[in-house]
């Protein structure tokens, strides 16, 4: 068996990269899993049995054909596989364990241990970065061998808005640095982080053994997705849960017309985030800029989401653990001197568990709340938040009926990524980031929307299904489809 050596372009940079914290991602088949063992495989022939590797994935079953490939790679260096302990062992002594994080609290038995690398496969599948995080106090080496966190990972899945937030936005190749400061003697140090983009072109190995590779990528699902695998666009989410979310939601701020009626919607957190919007509902056609600077028409009885307050410690998902009364001296301080109309807040807040609730606290701080809607998806024919969500985002002909000003960013950032949860796919997956979006559905179920039909459809006098020639259901469900499409 031949070893490893990485491929000429961004796999060389990665087994090369000095930075701390360097996340490898975008297209499928880069070459990102080969570069992630190749890796270790360097980094245990420089530092022998200082070398402690540690390889995560969020499922175990995904582990599988990472540990058949990691076969090869290492036994190609002369590892030995230990099935029992799922490790591999090096001639050096240097040691490396796969590992999966099915729940976050996985992350908690790495407590007191010690790597020098972790690596992360698929950093997407992790919907939060808690436990990715929380393994980061375990890469250390008292042998003095240099410590790395190395991730890889391709766009989509339940994780892509945090793991583009935090590597893809600030540019790639860019090394973003944070400063830390000793609690101890003040010194100061950086902690660097990276973005390595992975194209499929820069795996010319695969490209040559398999030229029809690229082709089965584009067969593999609709444009969007083949044009994240492909070229690891990130702007793209495909499944995610409003998949009609586009640039026509979003808008310039403007100032608000007088008159137009304000109100704000509550979803309530401690030590997750809460959020705290503020909307306003269009009177009349109103012409907007849209983010790119072209003219946007928002139609009358669209909502407008002029401002947010997203009780996060900018750490995502983490909440800020205000008690409800400095919460709603924020929310006064915030919208001092305007007129809020009413104000519609989860109903989890008007629980009290002995004491008064948080709601009642509210109240008696100057910020009264009302029940919000809670239903989630439909029964009992009445549509459900997350439809009401998704029919206002589309809008009709007029334009989308809901828009947010492009200040939003927690809004941008969580909202248009929510995924489908996996076990029941009318619903979001509530692992994810979902306040601002739980905060957006009892916003539009306070003002039910209902889509004009177009004049002809409603003026077709309806005959039972039945008595209608099959052409002719043929025709109406076209018709329908082109409606709501
Ligand atoms: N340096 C290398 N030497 C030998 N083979 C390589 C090398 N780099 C990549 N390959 C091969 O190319 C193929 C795709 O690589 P790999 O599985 O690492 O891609 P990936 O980016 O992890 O893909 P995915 O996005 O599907 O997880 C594999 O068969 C892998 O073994
Ligand atoms: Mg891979």
């Amino acid at each position: 068996m031949l070893a490893w050596s990485p491929q000429p372009g961004p796999q060389t940079a990665f087994v090369n990269c000095p930075v701390f914290d360097v996340c490898y991602g975008g297209a499928r088949g880069g070459g990102k899993t080969d570069a992630c063992l190749g890796d270790f495989v360097l980094h245990q022939g420089t530092h022998g049995r200082a070398a402690k590797g540690l390889f995560v994935r969020r499922k175990q079953v995904d582990l599988a054909s990472t540990l058949e490939r990691a076969r090869q790679v290492f036994g190609a260096a002369g590892a030995r596989f230990l099935e029992q302990k799922s490790c591999f062992r090096f001639p050096s002594g240097a040691v490396i364990w796969f590992r999966y994080l099915e729940r976050d609290a996985d992350a908690e038995n790495y407590q007191g241990h010690d790597y020098t690398r972790i690596y992360v496969e698929e950093l997407t599948q992790f919907p939060t970065p808690g436990p990715v995080d929380r393994l980061r106090a375990a890469l250390r080496s008292s042998a003095g061998a240099p410590c790395g966190l190395r991730a890889s990972c391709n766009p989509g899945g339940p994780g892509h808005g945090w793991v583009k937030a935090r590597y893809i936005d600030p540019g790639a190749w860019r090394i973003v640095t944070e400063r830390y400061a000793s609690p101890f003697d003040g010194a100061l140090v950086e902690l660097g982080r990276v973005f390595i983009p992975a194209r499929l072109s820069d795996n010319a190995l695969l490209m040559a053994s398999d030229p029809l590779y690229v082709a089965k990528l584009q067969q593999s699902g609709s444009a969007e997705l083949v044009r994240a695998w492909l070229q690891g666009d990130w702007n793209i989410v495909e499944g995610a849960f409003f998949d009609n979310w586009s640039p026509r939601n979003v808008v310039r701020p403007f100032a608000l017309p007088a008159g137009w009626t304000r109100f704000r919607a509550l979803d309530w957190g401690s030590a997750r985030p809460f959020s705290v919007g503020w909307w306003a509902i269009c009177p009349d056609p109103f012409e907007a800029v849209g983010e790119g600077g072209a003219p946007l028409a928002i139609p009358r009885g669209a909502l407008v989401r002029y401002r947010v307050w997203y009780g996060s410690t900018g750490k995502p998902n983490e909440g800020l653990k205000l008690t409800a009364e400095a919460a709603a001296e924020g929310i006064l301080a915030r919208e001092a001197g305007e007129e809020i109309a009413y104000a519609v807040a989860d109903p989890a807040i008007f629980a009290s568990d002995g004491g008064p609730s948080i709601a009642e606290r509210m109240f008696r701080a100057g910020v009264p709340w009302r029940r919000a809607d809670n239903a989630r998806v439909a029964r009992g024919g009445a549509m459900g938040g997350w439809d009401q969500l998704r029919a206002r985002i589309s809008g009709d002909e007029a334009g989308p009926q809901l828009v947010v000003f492009s200040t939003c960013r927690d809004f941008l950032r969580t909202v248009p990524v929510m995924q489908h949860d996996p076990a029941r796919p009318e619903d979001v997956d509530t692992e994810s980031e979902d306040h601002i979006a739980d905060e957006t559905r009892y916003a539009c179920m306070s003002r039910p929307f209902v889509r004009r039909q177009p004049p002809d459809a409603a003026a077709e006098p309806l005959r039972a299904l039945d008595a209608l020639t099959w052409d002719e259901v043929l025709r109406r469900h076209d018709r329908r489809r082109r409606d709501w499409v």
